[in-house]
C-alpha cells in the first residue's frame, strides 16, 4: 500500500482516503499536462547534456513523454487521484511506459521547483491569449466607432447630461482602457517567464545542472536568482490575475452602460437576440443577461485575486503544500475573462446602435448649453456671469418644452443684448462636436487619430 506512492519509501502505513481526497490537486491540475512535459522534456536535455544522465536515456524519456502526451489527448490515459498531482500521474505514467530509465527523470529536480514552472508555462500561454483576446475586443469597438464619428449622444458626468460627444468618442474611451490592460499583461510576461528549474527542493542541487539551458528550452528569457523565492513566491500568479481583474472592471463598466443603453429610458442600443433573454413571465422582455452575468462575474475574479493574496499573506519561506491553493483561482479567473472577451467581442460586432435615439436625448439634456455660455465668454462677458446668464436661457426653455436653439433670437437677446443671429452656428450640436479640436477630444479629427493609433496597435 505505502510504496504505490512515489515517495511511499518511509512509509508504514497507507494514506487515509480522506487526506488523499483532500490533498490531490490532480482533478485540476490535469490542466497543466502540456507543461508538464514540455518541462521535464527540457529538464531530461540538460541533464544529459550536463552528464548527469546519457544521451540515449534522455532521447528514450523525451519519447516516452510524447507518449504520455498522447494518451492524455486521446483520453486512453485517466489521472488517477491516487497519484496526488500531474507531475506524479505524468512521471508513473513515463516508467510503466519506459521502464527503470523513467525513474532517473526527477534526478536534481523537486516538484518544489517543477510545478513553478509548469505554472509559469501555462500562465504565460494564457496571458498571451489573453492578449490577444483584447485585440479581438478593440478591433470589434474600433470597427463600431468607424461607423458613428458623426452620431452623437450625451457625454455623461454623475450619470447626467452634460455634453455631447460622439458615440465612435465614447466607444474608443474602452478601447483605450483595454490597451492599458493588454500592455500591463504584456510587461507581467517579463516577471511570469523566469524559469525557476534548478531550484529543486528549496536550497539548489549538488548535481552540475544548467538552469539556463533549460530556460532556453522552454523559451524564458530569464532563470531563477534565488532558489528559496523560486519555489515559494506567487507573484507570477497574483499579477496576471490583478490584469485579469482590472480588465474585468473595464469590461463590467462597458456592460453597465450597455444595460442602461438597452433600457428602453435610453433606447439607445437594440441588443442581439442571440447575446438576450426573455422572461417566463413577462412576454415583452428583452433581458441584457450576458451584460450581467460579465459584470456578476467580475466579483469572481476579484475572488480569485483576495483569496491568492490571502493564501501567501504569512506563508514561512520556502515551498508550503498551501500554495497548491494557487490552481483553481487563477484557472477559474482564466475561463471567465476568456469568455468574457470573446462573448463581449461577439456582442458587440452585432449590436445595434440606435441614432436617432441618441439625438433626441442630446436635445432635450440642454447638451448645448456650454456652448452658449462661452459664446458669451466670445463676446466679452465674464464666465460667470455667462454661466448664469445661460442658466435662465435654460430654465425658461425647459419650462416651455423646449432647446435652447429652438428659442427665438429675441428671446434670447432678452437674456443678453451680447447675442446676435450668429448664436444658432455655436447652439448645433453636430458643431458643439465637430469644434472640440484638441488632440483626445471628441472632435472628428481626434477620433480619427484615435482609430489609426488603435488600428495599428491591434495588428
Ligand atoms: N501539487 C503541488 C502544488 O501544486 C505540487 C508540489 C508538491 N510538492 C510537495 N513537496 N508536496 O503545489
Amino acid at each position: 500500500m505505502a510504496d504505490e506512492k512515489l515517495w511511499g519509501g518511509r512509509f508504514a502505513q497507507g494514506t487515509d482516503e480522506l487526506v488523499e481526497e483532500y490533498t490531490e490537486s490532480v482533478s485540476f491540475d490535469m490542466a497543466l499536462y502540456e507543461a508538464d512535459i514540455a518541462g521535464s522534456m527540457a529538464h531530461a536535455r540538460m541533464l544529459a547534456a550536463q552528464g548527469v544522465i546519457t544521451g540515449d536515456e534522455a532521447e528514450e524519456m523525451v519519447r516516452g513523454l510524447d507518449q504520455v502526451r498522447q494518451e492524455i489527448e486521446s483520453g486512453e490515459y485517466s489521472f488517477s487521484t491516487k497519484l496526488e498531482d500531474v507531475h506524479m500521474n505524468v512521471e508513473s505514467r513515463l516508467t510503466e511506459i519506459i521502464g527503470d530509465t523513467g525513474k532517473k527523470l526527477h534526478t536534481g529536480r523537486s516538484r518544489n521547483d517543477q510545478v513553478a514552472l509548469d505554472f509559469r508555462l501555462y500562465i504565460a500561454s494564457r496571458v498571451e491569449e489573453w492578449i490577444r483576446g483584447i485585440k479581438g475586443v478593440v478591433a470589434v469597438l474600433v470597427e463600431c466607432a468607424s461607423r458613428h464619428v458623426d452620431t452623437i449622444l450625451p457625454g455623461c458626468t454623475h450619470l447626467q447630461p452634460a455634453q455631447p460627444v460622439s458615440l465612435a468618442h465614447h466607444l474608443l474611451a474602452y478601447c483605450w482602457m483595454l490597451r492599458r490592460d493588454a500592455e500591463r499583461m504584456e510587461d507581467s510576461l517579463k516577471r511570469i517567464k523566469v524559469s525557476p528549474l534548478g531550484a529543486a527542493a528549496l536550497a539548489g542541487t549538488t548535481y552540475p545542472l544548467d538552469p539556463k539551458r533549460v530556460a532556453d528550452e522552454v523559451g524564458f528569457p530569464e532563470v531563477f536568482r534565488n532558489s528559496m523565492d523560486a519555489v515559494s513566491d506567487r507573484d507570477f500568479v497574483v499579477e496576471p490575475v490583478f490584469c485579469a481583474s482590472l480588465a474585468m472592471t473595464h469590461l463590467s463598466r462597458l456592460c453597465e452602460e450597455l444595460i442602461l443603453w438597452a433600457n428602453p429610458g435610453f433606447g439607445y442600443v437594440r441588443l442581439p437576440d442571440a447575446y438576450a433573454t426573455g422572461s417566463s413571465i413577462m412576454p415583452q422582455k428583452k433581458n441584457p443577461d450576458v451584460c450581467e452575468v460579465m459584470r456578476g462575474k467580475t466579483g469572481r475574479v476579484y475572488g480569485a485575486l483576495v483569496g491568492l493574496l490571502t493564501t501567501l499573506k504569512g506563508l514561512p519561506l520556502a515551498y508550503n503544500r498551501d500554495l497548491q491553493e494557487d490552481k483553481e483561482p487563477f484557472l477559474d479567473a482564466d475561463w471567465t475573462l476568456s469568455m468574457s472577451l470573446s462573448l463581449l467581442a461577439g456582442m458587440m460586432s452585432e449590436m445595434e446602435f440606435r441614432p436617432e435615439r441618441m439625438r433626441r436625448a442630446v436635445k432635450e439634456g440642454f447638451l448645448n448649453a456650454t456652448e452658449l455660455a462661452d459664446y458669451l465668454v466670445g463676446k466679452g462677458m465674464p464666465f460667470r456671469e455667462a454661466h448664469h446668464v445661460t442658466g435662465r436661457a435654460v430654465a425658461q426653455a425647459e419650462d416651455e418644452g423646449l432647446g435652447l436653439e429652438d428659442l427665438s433670437l429675441d428671446v434670447l437677446r432678452g437674456f443678453s443684448e451680447l447675442i446676435g443671429e450668429d448664436v444658432f452656428e455655436v447652439l448645433d450640436y453636430d458643431a458643439a462636436v465637430a469644434r472640440r479640436v484638441t488632440p483626445g477630444s471628441t472632435g472628428p479629427e481626434s477620433v480619427r487619430a484615435q482609430m489609426e493609433e488603435l488600428a495599428e496597435w491591434i495588428t
